[in-house]
């Protein structure tokens, strides 16, 4: 979002965000070193609290600290399983950051991934949750395509939207054919959460799950980092299932990154966007409403209504 930061630990532990910025020449202070939960500019040694007020100035150390100038602004951090999470506003984010779901519960494995995307959140939040791309883009990987008629339900929620699936194609796909028994019944959930999380979330009737959650940060308008947790929970050989399901999951989301790549470089070649949406983006729309319902401080779709629709995977 444009804001450059420090991040580093106060004397308790507890994560501290910083205009990366020194008040006196404009160091970055990510270029100093924590001395006693403060921070120290690697210029003239200025030296900053947790809450950016200025410490110390090494050549003014004969003066108090009150005539010292103001310091440089603090953001609130929240840690969240295993995230630091900066909230840009000066107030506290309300609500909490969105947990990602059954992260380090016994019994269930995670793991993390960091990709970058030259994308904008709404895109990247639209690939995640968008069923159809996975028969093209990841062909043989997750999904073939079968054409068969796949019954799906939409429900706009309070914190978002959802679409679940039932009983969709699971034929030659590397993925289901390793991971999850024939004979399993499976759902499919894909979750938009508001304003930036995606979860998709596989269950089958053995008690078997994967869940992947996706943060999406903006870096610019067209750049987008996103956070992705993947959480899963089988009967045994858990950790070899990850070892298998790891480098998987990255190239699966390299083959998103390209495509969204392709899409970016064709929209700039265009001069903008010109889009077709139709039924089966079943998403899209509500994603695109709320995420501009919250840049606009307007209403976003009403919760608890559903429909029913079909689509071919
Ligand atoms: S620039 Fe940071 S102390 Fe001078
Ligand atoms: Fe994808």
């Amino acid at each position: 979002m444009g804001t450059h930061l420090v991040l580093f630990r106060d004397v308790q532990g507890h994560a501290v965000a910083l205009e990366d910025r020194c008040r006196h020449r404009n160091i970055p202070l990510s270029q100093g070193k924590v001395i006693n939960g403060k921070i120290e500019c690697p210029y003239h040694g200025w030296c900053y609290h947790a809450d950016g007020n200025i410490a110390e100035i090494p050549a003014n150390a004969h003066l108090s600290e009150r005539v010292y100038p103001v310091g440089i602004s603090s953001f609130h951090c929240v840690e969240q399983d295993d995230y630091v999470w900066v909230c840009l506003s000066n107030q506290p984010a309300n609500p909490k950051p969105v947990p990602f779901p059954n992260y380090a519960e016994s019994g269930w494995v995670s793991f993390h991934m960091k990709t970058r995307f030259n994308a904008s959140v709404d895109a990247c939040l639209e690939n995640f949750l968008d069923c159809p791309h996975a028969t093209y883009v990841h062909r043989g990987w997750f999904r073939s395509p079968t054409k068969k008629k796949v019954e799906a339900t939409v429900r706009t929620l309070e914190d978002g939207a959802e679409v679940e699936y039932f009983e969709e194609p699971r034929v030659k796909s590397a993925v289901w054919s390793l991971l999850s028994s024939k004979k399993a019944s499976m759902k499919h959930t894909d979750r938009f959460i508001a304003p930036a999380t995606s979860t998709v979330d596989y269950v089958f009737s053995n008690n078997v799950h994967y869940k992947i959650t996706s943060s999406c940060t903006p870096i610019e308008k067209n750049i987008t980092e996103v956070y992705t947790v993947v959480t899963f929970k089988v009967k045994w050989f858990s950790h070899l299932v990850r070892l298998y399901f790891q480098p998987l999951s990255k190239l699966i989301i390299r083959q998103d990154v390209n495509i969204l790549q392709a899409q970016a470089d064709n929209v700039k070649k265009f001069s903008g966007e010109q889009f077709s949406v139709i039924e089966t983006d079943v998403l899209y729309k509500l994603i695109k409403q709320w995420r501009l319902a919250m840049h606009s401080n307007h209403e976003p779709p009403i919760a608890g209504e559903e429909r029913k629709i079909e689509i071919s995977l």
